[in-house]
């Protein structure tokens, strides 16, 4: 199923979301849902609390650079460790059509709890690395015009404004 995805500046999108503490079928549902609406979107990435449901859990799509799908589901995912720097350009399927150049670390060390309930750990670089920082991000009520300079985002804040006054957001 294809769920509504909650656009800035919907308050859920800064709430601190919850730990997942019992994986059951309702999160399992939830997790294809979410998969299902990031592709179609489409987007390489998804938190849970873009569709509304404020809970730790991030979908990714880890071979986005190659143009070829690579579904990861993550729940309560942790970044242990970060390594380097790099900024690129980014989006949000929750501020469309948005778009800025985002500083974040060029390596991570990630722990997270799949599907099934076992525990990953993964290290991630480049383009997977910094979509799975951005979901996380999403997980804490972090926005990625929040990484930006006040100059910067206020000027995309503004944006959004017109864009919404002309019906174009
Ligand atoms: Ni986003």
């Amino acid at each position: 199923m294809i769920l509504d995805i909650k656009k800035f500046p919907d308050p859920i999108l800064r709430q601190k979301a919850s730990e997942v503490t019992n994986i059951d079928e309702s999160t399992l549902t939830l997790m294809n849902n979410m998969v299902e609406t990031m592709m179609s979107a489409p987007g390489v990435g998804l938190a849970a609390p873009q569709v509304g449901i404020s809970q730790r859990i991030i979908v990714v799509n880890l071979a986005a650079a190659q143009q070829e799908v690579n579904i990861q589901q993550f729940i309560n995912p942790q970044i242990v460790e970060v390594e380097g720097s790099e900024t690129d350009e980014e989006g949000c399927l929750s501020l469309p059509g948005e778009f800025a150049l985002v500083k974040r670390a060029e390596k991570i060390f990630l722990k997270a709890i799949n599907d099934k309930g076992e525990e990953l750990k993964l290290e991630l670089e480049g383009l997977p690395a910094r979509i799975v920082q951005h979901e996380i991000d999403h997980l804490d009520g972090i926005l990625f015009i929040d990484r930006l300079s006040i100059y910067k985002r206020e000027a995309i804040k503004k944006h959004i404004k017109k864009r919404v006054a002309a019906g174009e957001y």
